[in-house]
């Protein structure tokens, strides 16, 4: 017996096959066309998104024979929009993505209302967010009035293609990610609705993250195994670092950085640009939580290597990093999409200061990496001080947390320890973790913290004067790129 858990990301697909130890059976990869149709957009092909899904799934074809699959979770890009026919089930367009500014100018149309946006939803009015990207694709792409559409955020486009077209389904996480969703009464908000002018047909129904989500009827190798797992990526995440309890933190490296904390029942109303969002407690029943969300962490080192060339892959830049002695004074703002939180601009733009004769590429490349770390600390300082709490430890999972330096420097700059379990994709495990609490595979919590191993750890070890200066050095490199 065995649980497949999907993870539909930014840059691509992962689709893992977990057993009872949590141990991985087979994995597969595929990497996702990014469409970049003018400045400040993002999209994706929503058929290219099913179909790689389909084709990692196809990869794990023996493995998937020889294992009896008990159940399927999913989790996924959140915010992402995609907007289909329900007739036809053809996308009306592609996916607009999560990182696409297309809308920050449609923004000031409900700028009046931002308050209230914020009460409902937690969630500060941004283009980041599904609402604005729904109605743009509303009146840019929608055919006229009488057509059936409905929207999903990526996790309910798989659930409906998994299904057959049979299910229009998403799960609390998601849902709290569309500046539609009242976060309090947990439901779809009639008057944001309006706001937005978005019809509610449109909407999918919201379930909790662990229910009955259907069964798969599109592909023969899972025929009728049921998908009994939904999660945002950054709460799926959360879930797979065990972090149930109120206080607990983690911080995801993936494409963008997204530190999120539990914070229980209490809703904690961000005084430092933070956003507060629905996660899971122990019973993977929604609770609270404090997120910080940066837009571009891992994409920056891919940034290096497919714009800039200077690496030809992601490790090296750890090479390149280790081998000077300082970033000489440089520093990197990777405001490519904006700024996220704690600054909330989405007209920043990036920038690199403090060029000299000397500086090479390792500088550079040092600047990117570090520029993923004090982004972090930002956030981090944020939580503390909207929470009161300051954690001794950050646990830390994604893509990017194989990167030592990146990891030594961020323990050093944050000036606490910090924690790479031996599962870094804790994304996949925390949406097999839902699959498999549901369907029985698992039978407790408990069980899953058994499952979970700190495998390094990584501790503080910078002067304190030097990481004065270094900080000192980002703050004044923000500054600039904030006053443009
Ligand atoms: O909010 C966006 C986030 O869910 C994207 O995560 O891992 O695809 O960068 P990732």
């Amino acid at each position: 017996m065995a649980i497949l858990a999907l993870d539909q990301g930014t840059t691509g697909t992962t689709c893992m096959l977990f057993d009872a130890a949590g141990e991985v059976l087979a994995r597969s990869y595929r990497e996702l066309n990014q469409i970049y149709p003018c400045e400040g957009w993002v999209e994706h092909d929503p058929e290219a998104i099913w179909q790689s899904v389909l084709d990692t799934i196809d990869d794990l074809g023996d493995a998937l024979r020889f294992s009896s699959v008990k159940a399927i979770g999913i989790t996924n890009q959140r915010e992402t929009t995609v907007v289909w026919d329900a007739k036809t089930g053809r996308p009306v367009c592609n996916a607009i993505v999560w990182q696409c500014r297309r809308t920050s100018e449609m923004c000031t149309r409900y700028r009046d209302q931002s308050a209230m946006i914020t009460a409902k939803t937690g969630l500060p009015l941004d283009a980041y967010f599904s609402a604005t990207k729904i109605r743009w694709i509303l009146e840019h792409c929608a055919a006229d009035e009488s057509q059936d559409l409905l929207f999903g955020t990526v996790d309910s486009w798989l659930l409906w293609k998994l299904t057959g077209g049979s299910v229009h389904a998403t799960d609390m996480t998601n849902a709290s990610r569309t500046l539609l969703f009242n976060i309090e009464e947990r439901r779809w908000d009639d008057e944001l609705l309006e706001l937005f002018d978005i019809p509610r047909s449109m909407l999918p129904e919201v379930r909790n993250s662990m229910a009955d989500f259907g069964r798969v009827s599109a592909i023969d190798l899972l025929q009728g195994v049921p998908v009994t797992g939904i999660a945002g990526d950054q709460q799926a995440a959360l879930f797979g670092q065990c972090c149930f309890e109120p206080g607990s933190l983690k911080n995801t490296y993936g494409t963008g950085c997204f530190m999120v904390m539990n914070t229980g029942r209490e809703r904690i109303r961000s005084q430092n640009g933070l956003l507060s969002t629905l996660a899971l407690d122990a019973s993977a029943r929604p609770c609270y939580a404090l997120e910080g969300s940066v837009f571009v962490a891992g994409a920056v080192i891919q940034w290096l290597r497919d714009e800039l060339q200077l690496i030809s892959s992601a490790s090296e830049s750890e090479i390149l990093a280790a081998q000077i002695a300082s970033n000489g004074g440089v520093y990197i703002v990777p405001a490519f999409a904006g700024l996220g939180a704690p600054h909330w601009r989405m007209d920043a733009r990036g920038t690199i200061v403090g060029l000299t004769r000397g500086v090479n590429k390792k500088h550079i490349v040092r600047a990117a990496l570090e520029s993923i770390a004090y982004q972090s600390y930002d956030v981090f300082r944020a939580m503390a001080a909207d929470t009161g709490m300051m954690p001794k430890a950050l646990i830390v999972d994604g893509g990017a947390v194989s990167n030592d330096f990146l990891m030594q420097f961020q323990a050093d700059i944050l000036d606490i320890a910090v924690h790479r379990p031996r599962h870094i994709e804790s994304t996949v495990l925390g949406a097999a973790f839902l699959a498999g609490l549901q369907s029985g595979f698992w039978t407790s919590v408990d069980e899953l913290k058994g499952l979970r191993e700190i495998a390094f750890g990584f501790t503080p070890a910078m002067d304190p004067d030097v990481r004065e200066r270094y900080l000192s050095g980002w703050q004044k490199a923000l500054r600039q790129t904030l006053s443009v």
